[in-house]
């Protein structure tokens, strides 16, 4: 990767302390082995919004995955595929929707930015659901860049022949009234809840709110029909200071009270990661960084590498933990250090 790329795909908002903390929270909580527990017929295996997937690791959306690697999203689909890994496609990604569905029969989830007009908000979801994709995975916690201090540094710019393809030729946003850069341009286009029951009123695909860290956006998500809330601080991107996403994640557990599946993301880099976020409380697990760290030093075959190690490291922590199914995985494995 070229150093601004590195600067785009690895840095995070401002000081990086989110960034930092996503992972390092997960080292507070120490694992209790269990002995001498039969293992036979283990599996990892779940059901998630009425489909049955062979493991809990999905593959969080990232933008602009060709300035990774010239395989591109299409590459990712494909090593999603192989390692039976369901895929996000990002709403920027820098490949077609259709083509990056076509290229991997895992990539079925589709994240969106909700759009300035809701006639370019409808252009991406009829394209999605004519697509095949089966859920709109919309991102909440991104109406406005973070502070971005890596990237500015580096001086980042996207590539030439690098773009939000799918975004180019949208109905344009309506122009800003007001003077405030934040408040009146930025901020004037941003989505409100008015328009997740709006778009919930336009589609039948699944609805998956992400970016949700507050137990009060969860229930008010639930109420107005998301299928599932993913606990989410953007990888640590955005709100810089935010709270890490595994110390906010019983709570959104709580409030939710089994009524829909809370995924979450940020951080996970081991199979114990996605353990420990299981025994409080996730049912599927999300991972940004490692898969374009992957693509961009193998391609797609780096992509299932990395998809590998994190099955195989979950099945392995599972077995020492006397788990031999998901629902198994409960607080009781936690200590906290
Ligand atoms: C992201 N993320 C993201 N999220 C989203 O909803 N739409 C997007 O286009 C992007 N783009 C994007 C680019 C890059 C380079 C990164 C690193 C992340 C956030 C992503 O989906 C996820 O929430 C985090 O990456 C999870 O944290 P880890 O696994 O990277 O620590």
């Amino acid at each position: 990767m070229s150093p601004q790329a590195a600067a785009y795909f690895l840095g995070g908002a401002a000081d990086e302390v989110t960034l930092q903390q996503n992972r390092a929270v997960f080292d507070r909580y120490a694992l209790v082995p269990r002995v001498l527990t039969g293992m036979r017929h283990g599996s990892t295996a779940l059901s998630l919004l009425g489909r049955p997937l062979a493991h809990p690791i999905l593959l969080a959306p990232v933008a602009y995955q060709r300035m990774a690697h010239p395989d591109g999203e299409t590459g990712t689909a494909m090593a999603a595929a192989a390692l039976e890994a369901l895929m996000v496609l990002s709403c920027q990604a820098s490949e077609p929707l259709e083509d990056v569905a076509r290229a991997g029969a895992t990539c079925r989830w589709f994240q969106l930015y909700m759009q300035p007009t809701r006639e370019a908000t409808m252009t991406l979801v009829c394209r999605a659901e004519a697509a095949g994709y089966e859920a709109l995975v919309v991102t909440v916690d991104a109406p406005i860049s973070g502070v971005r201090n890596r990237e500015m540094r580096a001086g980042f710019q996207l590539p030439e022949g690098i773009a939000p393809v799918n975004l180019q030729g949208l109905p344009p946003a309506p122009p800003p009234e007001g003077s405030n850069v934040v408040f009146d341009h930025f901020m004037a286009q941003a989505p409100g809840w008015s328009d997740i029951a709006w778009l919930h009123s336009q589609t039948r695909l699944k609805l998956v709110l992400k970016g949700i860290m507050h137990p009060e956006d969860a229930r008010r998500a639930i109420d107005l029909g998301a299928d599932a809330v993913i606990v989410s601080n953007h990888g640590g991107r955005v709100l810089d200071t935010a709270v890490p996403t595994l110390l906010q994640l019983p709570a959104v557990v709580r409030a939710v009270a089994g009524e829909v599946p809370v995924l979450l993301d940020g951080g996970i880099r081991r199979g114990t990661d996605i353990l420990k976020a299981h025994a409080l409380g996730a049912s599927a697990v999300l991972i940004g960084r490692p898969v374009v760290e992957a693509l961009s030093v193998r391609g797609a075959q780096g992509v299932a590498h990395v998809l590998r190690l994190l099955r195989d490291e979950l099945e392995i922590a599972m077995a020492l933990c006397g788990c031999n199914a998901l629902e198994q995985i409960g607080p009781e494995l936690l200590r906290q250090l």
